[in-house]
């Protein structure tokens, strides 16, 4: 047994050993890994997980390593929290342009850095929590003051109640005989004591993955991953992503009002005030480990409207679809979506650093969340100057590695396509965008061998053939974790026809193992 397996991931250690992925990689470059076989020679791998979408810019890119190799030489100062970080801010203006740049935004946006994609979308998640917890409390305080004003207005003679305050079924049920203001206040208090005390929603989408630590996992909707912990995180509703048409109703059935007085030509009446309930919205522009899906344009304007209509949040969490993975840096901007926040991570490490970079717009910006959020490591010199040399490179020459990605996306996808009309029994679909690319193969549920069909049953199709590509073809390749027949394909912008070329060979002796089912090449040690 592998120290990895007795020490670090026993489950995931002996998985690997089942299904031949136990490899250990001993160096990279660009889309290749090497392994070693027994007599000590490299094995090269091509590898299409791209550290699971982490490197656009390929493994150990020259210019990334060099910049590193650089800055380490210069013996920077690369922790020295609590104080001026220039390399971090040098990056949060980078980031806060590109954004202005991509999606044509009329203010900055704030940057709050973290060390991984899911600490982004926590952040992300905090601070929109915070302004919520903000806007409820400047309510209950206007309501406070307006009744403080109705006592004294009735005291003086200056108004009298208005009859209907006594009918609100909320006030009926606390003052039922008591007509004076003081029962109608007091009644009002108990019932907007016990509405601020609504446990406040997300909205997310079916099939949504935002992360798994405590507060992201619940935005994460595969259950194996979320079940044993929602007591531990806020309450969160999925909605289908061709089913946006749900979420007026949705925002109706979870409608809290506060109740308020007003005083109106002499007469003190009682005013629904809605609390916001719905913290934010969170959506990736195109779902990654939940089966590579795309938000189209109208769904994505859909999203907006309704954030704007309710004025709650959009949070476009472009951990995995950001960082030019589509063609541009952000996948929301290709379909015109701009959020009020953005999660950004994997590629911004340049595949040598661990960096997160959560985004909220200027305007929303709460100032004290600087001080009431924070980590040790963030915005850290080494990994804020990596990721600012990735975004310089992403946006060298007038944004030419988007160009790259989008045709070798393009190619890329046209060889699968190609495939998919050669194997009709075997492709169901072809689908995402730029170098986000997912091979979805038709269920194998009604197949003759028991392995097949096992693996259908099991869900564990994707990790068969990953462990096929990679023994039998020197391709290394993973299914979506929520999805087990869809193949992610997420290289670098280097791709090349060559590499193209070697897939393509490779899934049409797949694909005719699977059409005659020759499922003794799947297994074969
Ligand atoms: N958001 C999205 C859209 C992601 O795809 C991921 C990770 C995260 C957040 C969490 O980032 O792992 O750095 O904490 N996606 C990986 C995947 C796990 O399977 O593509 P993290």
């Amino acid at each position: 047994m592998s120290q990895f397996t007795a020490f670090v991931q026993p489950r995931m250690g002996r998985i690997f050993a089942a299904l031949g992925l136990d490899v250990e990689y001993v160096r990279a470059q660009g889309n290749t890994l090497y392994h070693r076989d027994e007599q000590g020679r490299d094995i090269p791998v091509l590898d299409l997980m791209g550290g699971y979408g982490s490197l656009i810019l390929g493994h150990n890119h020259p210019e990334i390593v060099a910049h590193a190799r650089a800055l380490l030489d210069r013996n920077p100062a690369v922790h020295a929290q609590f104080s001026l970080r220039g390399e971090a801010g040098r990056l949060g203006a980078a980031l806060s342009d590109v954004v202005r740049r991509e999606t044509s935004a009329k203010e900055p946006y704030v940057a709050t850095f973290g060390n991984s994609g899911a600490e982004a979308v926590e952040a992300a998640v905090k601070h929109a929590e915070l302004v919520r917890v903000h806007q409820a409390t400047a309510l209950a305080d206007e309501i406070a003051q307006n009744a403080a004003a109705a006592r004294e207005a009735v005291r003086s003679g200056d108004a009298v109640l208005d009859a209907d305050a006594f009918r609100l079924p909320a006030v009926r049920a606390r003052a039922p005989q008591d007509q004076s203001i003081d029962a109608l206040l007091a009644a009002l208090e108990a019932h907007n004591a016990a509405a601020l005390a609504t446990r406040p929603l997300f909205l997310a989408l079916e099939r949504s993955f935002h992360g798994k630590l405590v507060g992201s996992v619940q935005l994460t909707y595969n259950s194996g991953f979320r079940a044993p912990f929602t007591n531990l995180g806020a309450r969160v509703r999925f909605v289908p992503m061709d089913r946006l048409d749900l979420l007026d109703a949705i925002a109706d059935e979870e409608r809290v009002a506060l109740l308020d007085t007003e005083i109106d030509a002499g007469r003190i009446k009682v005013v629904e005030r809605a609390l916001p309930v719905i913290t934010a919205f969170l959506a990736e522009p195109v779902q990654g480990e939940g089966g590579i899906h795309a938000l189209t344009a109208e769904q994505g304007r859909a999203i907006r409207l309704f954030c704007n209509k309710v004025g709650t949040p959009l949070i476009l969490d472009e951990v995995q679809s950001g960082m030019g993975r589509c063609g541009a840096f952000l996948a929301s901007s290709l379909i015109g979506l701009r959020g009020d926040y953005y999660a950004l991570s994997k590629s911004l490490g340049g595949g040598l650093a661990k960096i997160s970079a959560m985004l909220v717009r200027r305007s929303l910006y709460q100032d004290e969340f600087d001080i009431i959020h924070s980590s040790t490591f963030a915005m850290d010199d080494y990994s804020s100057s990596i990721g600012h040399k990735v975004v310089e490179l992403l946006e060298a020459d007038d944004g030419e590695v988007y160009r790259r990605v989008a045709e070798r996306g393009e190619k890329l996808t046209a060889m699968l396509t190609g495939l998919k009309a050669a194997f009709p029994d075997i492709v169901e679909d072809v689908r995402g965008k730029g170098l986000f690319i997912g091979l979805e193969l038709k269920d194998q549920g009604e197949a003759r061998s028991m392995v097949l069909r096992g693996s259908a049953y099991t869900g564990s199709l994707g990790y068969l053939l990953s462990g096929y590509l990679l023994r039998q073809e020197g391709i290394r390749i993973a299914p979506t974790g929520s999805a087990g027949n869809v193949l992610r394909i997420q290289p670098s912008a280097y791709l090349t026809d060559e590499e193209i070329e070697h897939l393509r060979g490779a899934l049409e002796r797949l694909c005719r193992i699977l059409r005659y089912e020759d499922t003794l090449h799947l297994v074969h040690p």
